[in-house]
C-alpha cells in the first residue's frame, strides 16, 4: 500500500496523486517523521505481515516508545482492527515483567490503528542466535526461564500466546543477567476471539514453531505454547530446528510424524547426566499429542531446571559466547561500530543519530524488503531472517 506524502490518502498505485500530484511513497516509510497524537515516529524498526513497528518519541516528555501500526490494508477490516487492539488489552491484563509493557493504544485520524509500547533495547533472540551453534547452558537457562515465566503468566490469565519464536523475544544484555521480554500477542487475541470472519479457516502462527494441534486448526491451550517452548529450547541447545527441512510450507503440508533426534546428539559438551535429562525434557515438550506434554510452562521449567542442574551454572564456552562478550558487542553496535551480533554481513538498518533529537525529521531509506512471506495457509508469519532494529537508539 502506498501513501500520498502530501494529502496522506492511501494510494493503490505509484501514479501521481490526483489531488496534489505528489508521488506516493511506500506506506511504512512515509509514516517516518509523522505524528500519531503526541508521538513522533522516528524510525522504522520492523515491518511484518500485520503491522509496522516504529521507534517513536513523545514530543513533550521526550520519552522513547515503540509504536506498532496496523497495516493500512488491514485497517479496512473492522474485526481485524478490533483484534489488533485487543493485543494491547491482553498484554495490559497479563502485566508481567517478562512481557513488553503497553502504554497506550488507539486509532488516529485516517484509520491508523496503533499500540504504544515501551521501547525494548537489545536484540531479538533471532538476531542473537542466527548462524551460531548453540548457547552456553547458563545463558540458555536464563532466557528460557524468563520466556516460560511470561507464558505462565499469560496462561494464568487465560491467554495462549501461539507465536512463541525467537523473533518475538527481545534480550537485553546490558545488565549482569540477560533480561528477556516476550512480544507479539497478536495471535493470542485472534484465537481467543471468533475467527469466522477471517475467511476460510487457516493455520495461524509461525509454522516451524506450531504444535500439531495448532497446524490442524484444532483447539489450543497452554500445552500448545509448551510445544513452541520445546522447539525454542531445542534450537538454543543445538543451534538447529528439531525438524530440519520443515520449511513453513512443509510444516503445514506434513506435520512432524515422530520425535526429533534427541538434542544431545547435536551437542557434544553435555555430561551424560545432563544429556539424558535434557533429552527427556525437550522430547516431552515436543510430544505430538498435547496430553503427552507438560501441562504448562511451569512444570516444563521445573523439569528443565532439574535436568540442567549445576551444569547451567558451570557450563563454559561454545556457542554464542558469554553474556559479557555479547554485551560488549551490543554496546559497540549501539555506538555504531561493528556489526550487530548475529549479523551475517550486509547492511543493518540505517544508523541513527545517538539521541531522539538527532533523529528529528530524518527520512530513512526503505528497509530491505521482508523475506518471502508465507501465504496465510502457510501460517501468518514465517520470517526466519533477523529483523534489524535501529542500531543507535538512545539508552
Ligand atoms: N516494544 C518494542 N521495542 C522494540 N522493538 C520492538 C518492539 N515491539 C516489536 N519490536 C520489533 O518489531 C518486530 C515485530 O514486532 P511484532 O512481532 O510485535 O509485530 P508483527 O507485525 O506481529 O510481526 P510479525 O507479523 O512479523 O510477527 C519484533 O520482532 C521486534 O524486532
Ligand atoms: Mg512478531
Amino acid at each position: 500500500m502506498l501513501l500520498c506524502p502530501d494529502c496522506l490518502s492511501l494510494r493503490a498505485t505509484a501514479e501521481p496523486c490526483p489531488r496534489d500530484g505528489a508521488t506516493p511513497l511506500d506506506y511504512a516509510t512515509a509514516l517516518v517523521g509523522r505524528r500519531l497524537g503526541p508521538w513522533l515516529l522516528r524510525a522504522k524498526v520492523s515491518e511484518g505481515g500485520m503491522a509496522i513497528v516504529y521507534a517513536a518519541e513523545h514530543e513533550q516528555l521526550g520519552r522513547l516508545a515503540a509504536i506498532k501500526v496496523l497495516r493500512p490494508e488491514l485497517s479496512l477490516r473492522e474485526p481485524l482492527v478490533a483484534r489488533f487492539l485487543q493485543e494491547a488489552r491482553a498484554v495490559s491484563l497479563i502485566g508481567h515483567k517478562n512481557i513488553v509493557t503497553v502504554y497506550d493504544f488507539g486509532r488516529a485520524p485516517g484509520d491508523t490503528s496503533y499500540i504504544v509500547m515501551e521501547y525494548l533495547h537489545g536484540a531479538t533472540l533471532r538476531e542473537l542466535i542466527d548462524g551460531r551453534r548453540a548457547l552456553p547452558l547458563e545463558r540458555l537457562a536464563a532466557i528460557v526461564e524468563q520466556v516460560g515465566q511470561a507464558l505462565a503468566a499469560a496462561h494464568d490469565k487465560g491467554f495462549v500466546h501461539c507465536d512463541v519464536k525467537p523473533e518475538n523475544i527481545v534480550v537485553d544484555d546490558s545488565g549482569a543477567r540477560p533480561a528477556v521480554k516476550l512480544l507479539d500477542f497478536g495471535i493470542a487475541t485472534l484465537l481467543s476471539a471468533d475467527a469466522s470472519d477471517l475467511g476460510a479457516p487457516t493455520a495461524v502462527g509461525t509454522a516451524p514453531y506450531m504444535a500439531p494441534e495448532q497446524l490442524a486448526q484444532g483447539p489450543v491451550d497452554a500445552r500448545t505454547d509448551v510445544y513452541a517452548l520445546g522447539v525454542l529450547t531445542y534450537e538454543l541447545l543445538t543451534g538447529r530446528h528439531p525438524f530440519p527441512g520443515q520449511t513453513p510450507l512443509a510444516c503445514v503440508g506434513s506435520r512432524p510424524s515422530g520425535p526429533p533426534r534427541p538434542p544431545s546428539r547435536e551437542r557434544t559438551d553435555l555430561s551424560s547426566a545432563v544429556a539424558t535429562g535434557v533429552d527427556a525434557v525437550v522430547l516431552h515438550a515436543l510430544a505430538l499429542a498435547p496430553e503427552q506434554r507438560y501441562a504448562g510452562a511451569r512444570p516444563f521449567l521445573a523439569a528443565l531446571q532439574h535436568a540442567l542442574g549445576s551444569a547451567a551454572a558451570s557450563a563454559a564456552g561454545g556457542g554464542v559466547g558469554a553474556p559479557r562478550a555479547l554485551a560488549r558487542r551490543l554496546a559497540r553496535r549501539r555506538r555504531g561500530r561493528g556489526p550487530a551480533p548475529g549479523a551475517r554481513g550486509g547492511p543493518a538498518r540505517p544508523g541513527l543519530a545517538a539521541t531522539p533529537r538527532g533523529l528529528a525529521g530524518q527520512r530513512l531509506r526503505p528497509a530491505r524488503a521482508a523475506t518471502a512471506r508465507p501465504t496465510r495457509s502457510e501460517g501468518r508469519r514465517a520470517s526466519p531472517r533477523p529483523r534489524r532494529r535501529p542500531s543507535s537508539l538512545p539508552p
